[in-house]
Formats: C-alpha cells, structure tokens, sequence
C-alpha cells in the first residue's frame, strides 16, 4: 500500500488525512508535536473505515521517523491566521517549523514529493524547498485549487455560472493579490469579461479574495480546512494516480511566463514526478503583468525570509 505522511494534526492535517484515507486506498502517517493528538486522530479516523469497507490504515505519533517510505508527504503544520491577520504575517513563526520538517523530510524520505500547505505557501515552499534539497519539480504549494474552487462557488453564487460549463483558474499567491483570470476563463466558450457584467466579475474576484480572511473571521479560532483538505487530496490524486491532468499549483518558475526563481500559482500537469510541466497559457497582457508583479512580491518576502 501506498504511504503519504501529514504533517500537522490540526484541523487542515485532520481533514486531509479523513477526506485522503477515504478516497484512496493508502497508508498515512499523521505526525504532529504532541503525539496523542496525532495517534487520536489516526484512530479516530481508522475506525470510520471499517464499516464503509474501507482498508487505508493510518498511524499518528510525535516521531518524524515516521515519515519514512512515504511517496507523497502533506505538510501542514504551523500556525493558522487569527482575525485580522494576513498570511504573510505568518511568515517568522511558521518558517522555524517549515524548516525543520524539510530537513526531517531531506534524511527520512529523499525520494517523495512534497506538497505544502502551511500559509504563507508560496514563500513556504520555497523555504521547503532550499532547505530540502530536493527538486523543484518535486516541492509545490497548495493554493490555486483551492482559490478556483471559490472562485467558481463565487460565479456561481454571485453570477448565476453553473461550473460544470465554466473552466476556470486562479494563478499568482494565494493572498489578497491572487488572480482570477477573467480573460482566460470560459464560460461556455465565451470569456467571463463577455459573459458576467463588470460588477458581478469584480464582486466575485473580491469574494475570492478574501474568502479565507471571511472564514477566518468567523471561525474566530482556526482557519479553513474542508475546502483546502479537498484541493490537497486533487493534488494528491493526480500525483499517485500519475493521472498528468493540469492544475494550478504553486511550481518553481524557471522562465515560464518570464519568471524565474519562484514558487508561484501556475497551470501544471502534475503526475507521478511531481510537477511534471508548467503549462503555459496564453494569458492577456493584464494578466501577465499581473502575474508577474506578484512574482516580484513574493520573491522579495521569501528574501526577507531567508535572510
Ligand atoms: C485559506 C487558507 C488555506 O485560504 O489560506 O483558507
């Protein structure tokens, strides 16, 4: 059976673990500080499987050399935003831990791929993916899965668009600079610009925007975790299933779209490799310059990061 480690018991870890364990029929491994409360929650979840006929089993413990022979390691452990925070605001608590877990992640398990979760991603991943050694194609962040998911629950719900007639992205960070394309994006063949009025479109980018700040807001404590469990458990689809379907993940840049030396939200065919290419749409000049403007944003955090 197949081995994915998570990093992080909290409620996104958790979740990953029950939506992954119910999905696919794998071994996972829960690994959080406090030990009980990873093996609580890897019981907690073994025991909803038998009665669906289910047969992942899951262990859950303090110690990373749990991690070993795992293909596909989950990392989310960290610090999650508190009202009125930003995800970049994270940054100094969350990249202490980051590290440590890529450098477990470097001697325990030098051959998996590694999707990251912990906020703020983009520039976690990167730090994930110096301090590792491994890759580039083998590290990407989560992000744009889960901003296309509301990005579609926004043109639906603000717009009318039903999504199974709508294909649509969101590249850049996953902050308040993210990017739906509105150009790129079709809905039954025609661009969002044409189809929704101006009003509606910019309502939906902004919803879309701030949508985890909103559950933030009122979760008061914690963060969103079914919506990121369900676009980390596609990511982790596509890996393990080397299924080569293209996905916005955040992927290391190395001139694509004129930008290089960044983790940042791009279109990526993803298989058993990692990220297996980065897809290069052919996006508006607003769009490519909004792209690559927040690439410069988030290069110049993760300097301040790594300095
Ligand atoms: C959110 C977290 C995952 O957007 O950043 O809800």
């Amino acid at each position: 059976m197949e081995k994915v480690t998570v990093f992080g018991a909290g409620n996104v870890g958790a979740t990953v673990a029950f939506f992954l364990s119910h999905s696919l029929e794998l071994e996972i491994s829960l690994i959080d500080i406090d030990g009980d409360k990873a093996r609580g929650v890897a019981l907690d979840i073994a025991h909803s499987l038998p009665v669906l006929g289910l047969s992942s089993r899951l262990e859950g413990g303090s110690d990373p050399g749990l991690v070993e022979g795992s293909s596909l390691v989950i990392v989310t452990a960290g610090f999650a935003r508190r009202p009125g925070m930003s995800r970049s605001e994270l940054s100094g608590e969350n990249a202490k831990i980051v590290r440590q877990i890529a450098r477990e992640c470097s001697v325990l398990a030098e051959k998996c791929i590694a999707v990251i979760v912990t906020n703020p991603v983009d520039e976690m991943t990167y730090l994930f993916w110096k301090e590792s050694g491994f890759t580039h194609d083998k590290v990407m962040g989560m992000a744009g899965v889960l901003d296309t998911s509301r990005f579609l629950y926004y043109l639906k719900t603000v717009a009318g668009l039903d999504p199974k007639s709508t294909r649509a992205m969101v590249l850049g960070t996953h902050g308040d600079d993210m990017i739906p394309l509105t150009n790129w994006s079709r809905h039954c063949g025609k661009s969002l610009e044409e189809v929704v009025d101006g009003k509606a479109l910019d309502e939906c980018i902004e919803k879309t925007r701030g949508a985890g700040a909103e559950i933030v807001s009122l979760l008061k404590s914690g963060s969103a975790y079914y919506a990121p469990a369900v676009s980390v458990s596609i990511m982790a689809r596509q890996i393990l299933q080397d299924t080569g379907n293209v996905v916005p993940v955040s992927a290391y840049l190395t001139g694509e779209y004129g930008i290089e030396d960044v983790f940042i939200g791009v279109p990526t065919r993803l298989n058993r490799k990692g990220v297996a290419e980065v897809v290069e749409l052919p996006l508006s000049e607003r769009e490519l310059g909004d792209l690559r403007r927040c690439a410069s944003r988030v290069r110049k955090r993760v300097g301040e990061i790594l300095v």
